[in-house]
């Protein structure tokens, strides 16, 4: 026997070079019931345990529970075409014991859970895929474990006539079977850890539940042998769960230590099975273990000598369950309480040299997640040697990450298991088969939705709960494909190597660092001095700010922008950002009220900041018209371009002497879309499909105007250059498909584009693409034209090249996809057919709108340089929120990492990055946040009258990198 597996073996291995697995080999991927399909009290299904255990919310990491879970119950057919587009040729997936007899027992049969079943199984069957079955994947039915559940010795009885029933209704059609899957965490932690359903911690119980699962699989086996196999001819098995153990070879003992776990782990279920009896190392250490703590009565149960013959060879083949390796060192458990772990004496511990599989691996410095492919090899090969070659199907192999669509360590993983298994059958091993855990991303257990595993990620947000393929689909697909890694796969990449890599160097020597602020956010004095009320005024004090807060005193800039100075001086700053108040400078917004104290209040912080050799860098309008003009129809009245052009010259006549950066507007995108499209800004106006495109039209045209004028009339004397800021995100496509990627660059373009393409474009027009769709919207809509006005061939003549630089504010990235959307609304969220969300890895602040993403601010860079024509750059905000206090390492980490993107930019891109001033200064009023999300380097107290600002740590971090321009490596 043995010499005749090796004759085939050798064979099979030179039939197909050693690279690629057999033609039979059975390539697919597994699931369970209660993971994925949801449907928790359909049609007459009964509660089962974890319908139970996850009532109590602590009982899951971050809570939630298993009720709609991906709604797989519901999705039968697209999910078998996504198995189908695969290119499996086999699905595992379990059976819902309750779903079928929902009371547990034969008497309870549920027609509707059995059509469930013949539905998938044909659709299967229809589609050329094999279906696996478990019978068993943890969802015992609760009126059992009312009865005491698998503790109770009648257990084996209910699950031999759940069986029954399901071997007679499916078992013309399902050739392979599992009873139970992984009784090792079934009884372990459902009764001794309490972490699996149902809960309890009785230790007491760990061995006679393992016993149970043991007696009540090989009754299945037997009752598939003796009545169903002749007909059916299938095959049953048993699937374990067998992570490696190294031996600690530093530690005592490290061997034996880990032959014990081993023993404990694998004997404990598969001994019985192939040598009828436990293993004794484990037998052996329970008696010593009670003997010691004075109950020598308790042992492992035993099997009766009938039990003993009827259980040798009670399995066709081994499931194994295998998702990661640990080192075992000895370690002599002293504890007084009886159970299954302390009876072990060992440790287990992670072996840290290995490489981690993680999205950002410097927040995650402990992480447990290691690729090391050798430990599926090593598993094989001991099943191999000490039962004596058995059949085995790998059942559950896979990742569980934090859920990035682009699953890198999903594909290096799933890449070093599979030449694992490979390796594995060239040393002899009958493995036959691969399932990749999972198809879907799931209800994980006890560690609930955050734990990612599907090749698709499961949008849980949306109640139709959409599945977007992750890189891992097309790589997994090629390689059942080509029944192994061909060299492309080898190599094959999610996103490019050194899109993650710290990047050490410097930045170049003139590179200008600042921090930036806005007038309405710190000013104060919102009446005093003859100033006019603003929009943001009348906005906050029509209560229309978080807690009814307003600008009203805001930081006291108005007063203590002494203060503000020498904090710019402690910081080193080169650069300090900050806006004028127009309605400071014009009451009524026009030339015949110029306010001289406004004046003077900004010529005196120039001149401060000029003596301390820091450059002031103007917005000229960072979002507070004056309402007099708002009055007159804002940024819809076309009257708006001369009014701006007008406050423009009076703010180069009476500060461009000293002042060299302006910039016209903040954010028009936020100005338009906020302020005129969705009105949630100042001032207020709820027009989205019309009025939008109308004030940012008018936007362009005033920041073109405002630069000739001073290019015509300022620039020769004063030598000063004039932009525009913009804001925009990354926008990554959400998946790898075409139509994605176009959505996303779609989506940049009516954002960033929709400004920046006329002046920056080289066409002085909009997007062609932007132009496109919202023409086609319009038509559709019964418009007469498109609602996106067109500029005159004047007017694209003044638009293009009308810069010196672009700033750009970045805070974030999304994801993007493409998403039809419907004709019935004019809006211009609508007319881009896209939807967009956050990358569920990247972390999250306080600001639901901010995740924390580096890489993003390289990517817009790359983008900004590719399609305006390489201007010079200056990124004139990037910060995020953080918790109120001095400590503040999320900030610092965002800096770090963000600010080093940006020297990846330079340095490896060519952006031409000239400067970088960080929002913000100081804490301040956070628009109609209010003041809890705390931008600042420096803290605010909001509630002493003085507004006292303290550095916080990432002041002084802040400072530390503008000294060294740059990151060394010490
Ligand atoms: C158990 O072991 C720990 C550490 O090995 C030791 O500190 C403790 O004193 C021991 N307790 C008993 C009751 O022996
Ligand atoms: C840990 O992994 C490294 C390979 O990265 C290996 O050389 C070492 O032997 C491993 N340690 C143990 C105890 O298995
Ligand atoms: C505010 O500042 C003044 C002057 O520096 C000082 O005398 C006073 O104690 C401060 N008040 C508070 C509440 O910090």
């Amino acid at each position: 026997m043995f010499i005749i597996n090796v004759i085939l073996c050798t064979l099979v291995v030179h039939n197909v070079g050693g690279d690629t697995f057999p033609e039979s080999f059975a390539f697919g991927v597994s699931s369970a019931a209660y993971v994925t399909e949801g449907a928790w009290d359909a049609e007459g299904k009964g509660a089962s345990i974890w319908d139970e255990f996850t009532k109590i919310n602590e009982n899951i990491k971050g809570g939630g529970d298993g009720k709609k879970a991906a709604d797989g119950y519901n999705k039968i057919k697209e999910d078998v075409q996504r198995l189908k587009a695969l290119g499996v040729s086999h699905y595992k997936f379990s059976l819902s014991w309750p779903r079928l007899l929902p009371d547990g027992t034969k008497s309870s049969v549920n027609e509707a859970g059995f059509r469930h079943y013949d539905i998938l199984i044909d659709e299967l069957l229809a589609k050329n895929i094999t279906p696996f079955v478990s019978l068993y994947h943890w969802d015992l039915p609760q009126a059992l474990q009312d009865q005491g559940g698998w503790a109770n010795s009648s257990s084996v009885t209910w699950f031999k006539d759940y069986a029954n029933l399901c071997f007679q209704r499916f078992g013309n059609r399902v050739k392979l079977w599992t009873t139970i899957e992984d009784p090792l965490s079934i009884t372990y932690k459902g009764y001794e850890t309490g972490e699996h359903a149902p809960g309890l911690k009785q230790p007491g119980l760990v061995y006679t539940v393992g016993h149970h699962l043991l007696l009540a699989h090989v009754e299945v086996y037997l009752l598939y042998k003796t009545s169903f196999k002749a007909a059916q001819n299938g095959q049953v098995g048993l699937s374990v769960r067998f992570d490696w153990f190294y031996p600690d070879t530093t530690s005592v003992d490290g061997d034996e230590a880990a032959m014990r776990s081993i023993a404990f782990r694998i004997g404990w279920f598969l001994d019985p099975l192939y040598h009828g009896d436990y293993p004794s190392l484990m037998k052996e250490k329970v008696a010593l273990k009670r003997t010691a703590l004075g109950f020598p009565d308790q042992k492992l149960p035993q099997f009766t000598p009938e039990e003993k013959v009827k259980i040798v060879g009670a399995n066709d083949f081994i499931g194994v369950i295998h998702f990661k390796s640990r080192i075992v060192s000895h370690q002599y458990n002293n504890s007084t309480v009886p159970g299954y772990y302390n009876d072990q004496d060992v440790v287990l511990s992670i072996n840290t040299t290995l490489p981690k599989l993680e999205y950002r691996p410097e927040l995650n410095p402990q992480s447990s997640r290691r690729l090391d492919r050798e430990g599926l090899t090593e598993v094989l090969m001991y099943l191999k040697s000490f039962y004596n070659t058995p059949a085995i199907y790998v059942t559950q192999n896979g990742l569980a990450t934090c859920g990035t669509l682009k699953d890198q360590h999903r594909i290096e993983y799933i890449r070093e298991y599979t030449t694992s298994l490979l390796d594995a059958i060239r040393y002899g091993s009958d493995v036959r088969g691969y399932f990749l855990w999972s198809l879907l991303d799931g209800f994980d257990w006890d560690k609930g939705y955050a734990s990612k595993t599907g090749l698709y990620y499961v949008n849980f947000d949306r109640d139709d709960r959409p599945r977007y393929p992750r890189s891992s689909v097309e790589f997994y697909r090629s390689l059942i494909s080509n029944r192994g890694l061909t060299e492309d796969l080898k190599s094959y990449r999610a996103y490019p190597s050194d899109r993650d890599e710290f990047y050490y160097g410097k930045f170049p020597d003139h590179f200008q660092w600042g921090v930036a602020t806005a007038a309405y956010q710190i000013e104060g004095a919102w009446n005093e001095d003859g100033k006019g009320p603003s929009i943001w005024d009348t906005f906050a004090h029509n209560g229309k700010l978080a807690n009814g807060q307003t600008g009203d005193v805001a930081c006291d800039s108005y007063h203590l922008y002494k203060v503000d100075v020498q904090m710019l001086g402690d910081l080193g700053v080169n650069i300090y950002r900050f806006s004028i108040a127009w309605s400071r400078v014009m009451p009524d917004g026009t030339v015949r009220s110029l306010n001289q104290k406004g004046v003077d209040y900004y010529n005196n912080l120039i001149d401060a900041l000029l003596a301390k050799n820091i450059t002031p860098m103007i917005t000229l309008y960072h979002w507070d018209l004056p309402q007099a003009l708002e009055d007159r129809g804002g940024w819809r009245s076309d009257s708006i371009v001369s009014w701006f052009e007008d406050y423009a010259r009076v703010c180069f006549e009476q500060f461009g002497d000293r002042v060299k950066h302006w910039i016209t507007f903040n954010e028009a995108f936020v100005i338009s879309w906020l302020g005129y499209g969705i009105g949630v800004f100042a001032p207020g106006v709820y027009d989205p499909g019309a009025g939008v495109y109308k004030a940012a039209h008018n936007i362009i045209r005033s920041h073109s105007r405002a630069y000739h004028m001073y290019k015509s009339n300022f620039k020769g004397k004063y030598g000063g250059s004039v932009g525009i800021t913009l804001d925009i995100e990354w926008k990554e496509p959400l998946t790898d498909s075409v139509d994605d990627s176009l959505a996303a660059d779609r989506a940049i373009q009516f954002k960033l584009g929709w400004f920046g393409n006329a002046i920056f474009g080289g066409s002085g027009d909009y997007p062609e693409v932007m132009k496109q769709y919202v023409a086609e919207k319009s038509r559709r809509q019964g418009f007469n034209s498109s609602r996106l006005p067109e500029f005159t061939q004047e007017e694209k003549s003044l638009n293009k090249g009308a810069y010196d630089f672009l700033g750009m504010n970045h805070y974030t990235s999304t994801l993007v996809s493409n998403q039809p959307r419907p004709d019935s609304q004019p809006s211009y969220e609508q007319d881009q057919d896209i939807n967009t969300m956050a990358d569920p890895c990247w972390p999250s602040t306080s600001a639901d709108w901010l995740k924390v993403n580096p890489w993003g601010i390289r990517y817009i860079l790359r983008w900004a340089k590719q399609h305006f024509n390489n201007p010079p750059i200056y990124i004139t905000e990037s910060g995020r929120p953080s918790v109120e206090g001095l400590d503040d390492p999320d900030r610092i980490y965002y800096y770090k990492y963000y600010i080093n993107e940006m020297l990846k930019a330079i340095r490896l891109d060519n952006v031409d990055v000239r400067g970088y001033t960080a929002w913000s200064l100081m804490d301040n009023l956070e628009w109609t946040s209010g003041y809890s999300p705390r931008f600042g380097l420096y803290h605010v107290d909001f509630t002493s009258p003085n507004r006292t600002r303290i550095p916080r740590k990432s002041a002084l971090f802040f400072s530390q990198l503008i000294r060294e321009n740059g990151f060394t490596r010490s």
